[in-house]
């Protein structure tokens, strides 16, 4: 009964009226559109020909190249839309929404026009654009990007970690001067004691723990780190211990570097505050690749120019670009990377295809918010 309402609001029709000598393989007696048909009739092939009939619209977006011919075959129909400008009038009777980069304008435009629309797609692992747009998520699902980006961040943190270890930002600054570092270079002590020079025996703290961790782990665990992990709810993933932010003032006296990759929401506003800040030991790294506002900015800059942390390498910040006026510019050890670590959904298609499927099937979607 169930599976039934869900494909008569995905194919627009009614259920059939079946007479009380129907056999249970008895066949639907209404005209249900040839689309329906065909979809009940499992054991039969599906003929190569295309469904047109009761199709439902996907609008997807043209600021990334997708393979589009790797989401054909289901009963969709498939247009391209710009994220930049109004949506056209003769696609606002769209069902499905596939979103990536969209202007601020124009997912707003979105919101009140798209009036059919019950999925979004969103290809970003934290769709904050979308939800600040004005969508009723009550009546639409929305499903994240999570899962596309986790190796591109997890490539980038365990760049930034490596920046952070080896100081190649340092290495660069004093080429621009024409100097020679040679405090980096040469004969070094192997991990001195309150240095973090070196990923092998240094204590990484994963404030986050979702697929990006679960992708950058295994890396840093390779590369002979002490990987503890924090999330919401503690216990054991991927082999590597989380635990529940209670554990924090334990934990953070003893990181070396802490990687946060937390999501933007008004729960992870500036968890990393002042109070916070302190409890690190002054040689500790800071690498966030998750959301700019869940870091202190402001006391994040005090305590690297009063040299209570070691540095800090940020691919996000809580206005970007960063403007002008930033503390954070001048701040000590600072690497400014320009929220560059994903941006590049890999796998989109997949995801596109099997939460289509599951839309036309009636069946949970994968990433729902
Ligand atoms: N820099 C970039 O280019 C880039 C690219 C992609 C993503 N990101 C950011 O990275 C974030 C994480 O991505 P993901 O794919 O790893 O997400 P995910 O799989 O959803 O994981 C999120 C993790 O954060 C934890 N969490 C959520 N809210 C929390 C809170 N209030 N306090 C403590 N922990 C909390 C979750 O805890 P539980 O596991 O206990 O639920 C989970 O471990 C995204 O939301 C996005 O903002 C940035």
């Amino acid at each position: 009964m169930r599976a039934w309402s869900r494909l008569s609001s995905v194919f627009k029709i009614s259920r059939p009226s079946i007479s009380a000598s129907s056999s249970l393989s008895s066949r639907p007696t209404t005209s249900a559109p040839a689309v329906f048909t065909r979809y009940l009739s499992h054991s039969r092939p599906f003929s190569s020909t295309p469904l047109t009939a009761a199709a439902m619209k996907l609008l997807y977006p043209t600021s990334l190249k997708l393979d589009i011919t790797s989401i054909e075959g289901f009963s969709a129909q498939l247009v391209p839309y710009s994220v930049t400008e109004p949506f056209p009038e003769e696609h606002v009777d769209a069902d499905i929404l596939i979103t990536w980069t969209n202007s601020a304008d124009n997912l707003k435009d979105g919101a009140k026009r798209l009036t059919k629309v019950r999925w979004i797609q969103s290809l970003a692992a934290g769709p904050n654009d979308v939800l600040n747009a004005g969508f009723d998520a009550s009546k639409i699902i929305i499903t994240t990007g999570s899962g596309l980006h986790d190796h591109t961040v997890a490539e980038h943190t365990l760049g930034l970690l490596l920046v952070a270890a080896r100081r190649f930002d340092e290495m660069r600054d004093y080429q621009l001067q024409g100097k020679w570092p040679g405090h980096l270079g040469g004969p070094q002590p192997d991990r001195p004691e309150g240095k973090f020079t070196s990923l092998r025996g240094a204590n990484v703290l994963v404030w986050g723990f979702g697929n990006i961790a679960k992708t950058l782990t295994p890396w840093l665990v390779a590369l002979g780190a002490n990987v503890t992990g924090v999330a919401r709810s503690a216990g054991i993933r991927n082999g590597i211990e989380v635990v529940s932010e209670d554990k924090l003032p334990e934990l953070l006296p003893k990181t070396d570097a802490l990687v946060m990759i937390l999501p933007g929401s008004e729960s992870t506003r500036h968890v990393l505050n002042a109070e916070r800040i302190k409890q690190l030991p002054a040689h500790a790294w800071l690498v966030n690749v998750g959301r700019g506002m869940s870091v202190d900015e402001e006391a994040l800059a005090d305590a690297l120019n009063e040299g209570r942390l070691g540095g800090a390498a940020l691919d996000v910040f809580d206005v970007e670009p960063l403007p002008a006026a930033s503390r954070l510019w001048k701040a000590k050890n600072l690497v400014v990377s320009p929220h560059a670590a994903g941006g590049r959904p890999q796998g989109a298609e997949g995801l596109i295809a099997e939460n289509l499927r599951r839309f036309i099937a009636g069946q949970p979607l994968k990433n729902v918010i």
